[in-house]
C-alpha cells in the first residue's frame, strides 16, 4: 500500500461520456432539464483513461480516484456486464501500471434508471441492490487498497435544506408562476421516464428514511466489499464546508455542522477512513448564512476563493470521528490556472500541517479534467488538465506540475 495519496480525481458520468442508461443522462434530455447541456461524450475518458492516468504519472502523482457506473455494470435490473466489469478492471490496472494507487468510488451521483423507477434512493429496496452491485465489482476489480461506497453521502440531505429556503422564497408573483409551470411540465416528463412525478434520484431532495437507507446501503456495501477484498480500506465521503460562526451564529453554524457532519457519525462507525470533500467555508451570522466578505475572490461556482478551509475541516472531522481522513476532493473552479496553483499550495499547505499530527491518508485534487459539472455542464474549469471539446485533445496545465511537484520534493 502506497504512503501518502497524492493524486487527483474524476467521477464516471462526469467524464466518460454515454452514460445512456443512467438516471442523469434521462434528466439531462428532458425538456424541462435542470442541466443546461446533456453530458454527450464528456470527456471521453472511457477511450482515453490509459493517457490521462499517464499525465497524472509523469506530473509525480502517486493516485488516482475514479469511479464505477452502476448503469454500466448493470444496465437492467439483475443482468450484469462483464464487459464493463472488465474495462474497470483495464483502468485499475492501467493505474498500477503507472504507479498509482486506485480510490474506487462506487456511486458518484449518477444511478442505473431501473433504480429509480423502482423507488430508487428512497426504496427500503436500494440498500440490497447496491451491496449485490458493490460485490460484482469488487469481486472482478483486483487488487484494490481503498474503496468508498457512495460518494457524498449527505448530498440529498443539504438539498433538501436548500429546496425548502428556496420555497419559502418564493413569492407570488410572475416568477413564482413560471417556476411552477416548469415544475409541473417536468413533472410530466418525470412520470413518463421514471414512472413517477418526483422520482427518489441521487442528486434530489432527501427525506430522513432516504438518509437511514443511503446510511444502510453504505453499511451493507462495506461488508459485502470486505469479504471480496481482504485488506481494503472502505469508507463513504462526505461534502463538508469550513463551518464558522460570527457573534450570534453559533447555534445556525452548529446546525449545518450537525446536519452535514454529525448526523452521519453512526453510518461511518467502523469504518477505515472518512472521505473529506471540501471546496470552501460557510459562514454564519445571527440572520443566517452570510455572504463572502466585501472583496473575497469567487471561483467560477460562485464560492469564496478560501483555501484554508480544508485544514480546518480536516482537523474537526479528525477530532470528531476519530477516523483517519483521505482527502477525496478539494479543488477550485477558474479559468485562470495560476489560481488553481494557488490554491493546491495554499490547500496542501495545510493539509501537510495536519499531516504532522494527525492521521491523514491522502489529497486527491479534484478534478484531473476539465469535466461535466452536473447542471452546470461543461463551463465550469476544475480540471489540472483541459480537453478540448472538439478534438477531446489533452493539455496539462501548469497546475498539474504544481500538485505532482509537492508530492516529490515535500512527501
Ligand atoms: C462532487 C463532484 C463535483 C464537485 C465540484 C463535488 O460535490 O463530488 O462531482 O464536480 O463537487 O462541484
Amino acid at each position: 500500500m502506497s504512503a501518502f495519496l497524492i493524486g487527483a480525481a474524476t467521477s464516471a458520468h462526469q467524464t466518460e461520456g454515454n452514460n445512456v442508461f443512467s438516471d442523469c443522462w434521462a434528466m439531462e434530455h428532458m425538456k424541462h432539464s435542470s442541466f443546461i447541456e446533456p453530458s454527450g461524450i464528456a470527456a471521453d475518458h472511457y477511450h482515453h483513461f490509459e493517457e490521462d492516468i499517464a499525465l497524472l504519472a509523469e506530473a509525480g502523482c502517486n493516485a488516482y480516484r475514479f469511479s464505477v457506473e452502476w448503469a454500466r455494470i448493470e444496465p437492467e435490473e439483475g443482468r450484469f456486464s462483464e464487459e464493463a466489469a472488465a474495462h474497470y478492471r483495464a483502468v485499475a490496472e492501467a493505474c498500477r501500471r503507472h504507479g498509482l494507487e486506485p480510490v474506487v468510488t462506487l456511486h458518484h451521483f449518477s444511478s442505473p434508471v431501473w433504480l429509480i423507477q423502482k423507488g430508487g434512493w428512497e426504496s427500503d429496496e436500494t440498500p440490497a441492490l447496491f451491496a449485490r452491485y458493490a460485490r460484482y465489482i469488487s469481486e472482478r476489480l483486483g487488487k484494490i487498497n481503498y474503496l468508498s461506497t457512495i460518494n457524498e453521502a449527505n448530498m440529498g440531505e443539504g438539498i433538501a435544506r436548500a429546496v425548502q429556503a428556496f420555497s419559502a422564497s418564493l413569492q407570488v408573483g410572475v416568477d413564482a408562476e413560471a417556476f411552477r409551470a416548469r415544475a409541473s411540465e417536468a413533472a410530466k416528463e418525470n412520470r413518463e421516464v421514471f414512472g413517477t412525478p418526483s422520482p427518489a434520484v441521487f442528486l434530489g431532495a432527501r427525506t430522513a428514511r432516504g438518509n437511514e437507507i443511503i446510511k444502510q446501503a453504505h453499511r451493507m456495501a462495506r461488508a459485502a466489499v470486505r469479504e471480496v477484498l481482504q485488506g481494503c480500506k472502505v469508507g463513504l465521503t462526505l461534502s463538508l464546508h469550513d463551518v464558522q460562526a460570527q457573534k450570534g451564529g453559533e447555534a445556525l453554524a452548529a446546525e449545518e455542522w450537525q446536519s452535514e457532519f454529525c448526523d452521519w457519525l453512526p453510518a461511518v462507525e467502523g469504518d477505515d477512513f472518512i472521505g473529506v470533500q471540501n471546496y470552501t467555508r460557510k459562514v454564519f451570522g445571527k440572520d443566517g448564512e452570510l455572504p463572502p466578505p466585501e472583496g473575497a475572490e469567487r471561483t467560477q461556482m460562485g464560492y469564496e476563493f478560501y483555501p484554508e478551509a480544508l485544514e480546518h475541516v480536516v482537523r474537526r472531522v479528525w477530532h470528531e470521528a476519530r477516523l483517519p481522513v483521505l482527502v477525496t476532493e478539494n479543488g477550485v473552479a477558474a479559468k485562470d490556472d495560476a489560481r488553481r496553483c494557488t490554491f493546491i499550495e495554499r490547500a496542501l499547505k495545510g493539509v501537510l500541517r495536519c499531516k504532522q499530527e494527525l492521521p491523514v491518508l491522502g489529497y486527491l485534487h479534484w478534478s484531473l479534467l476539465d469535466n461535466f459539472e452536473w447542471q452546470k455542464g461543461f463551463q465550469m474549469q476544475f480540471g489540472l488538465v483541459s480537453v478540448d471539446r472538439d478534438t477531446m485533445a489533452r493539455t496539462p496545465k501548469e497546475s498539474l506540475s504544481v500538485l505532482g511537484r509537492i508530492n516529490k520534493e515535500f512527501i
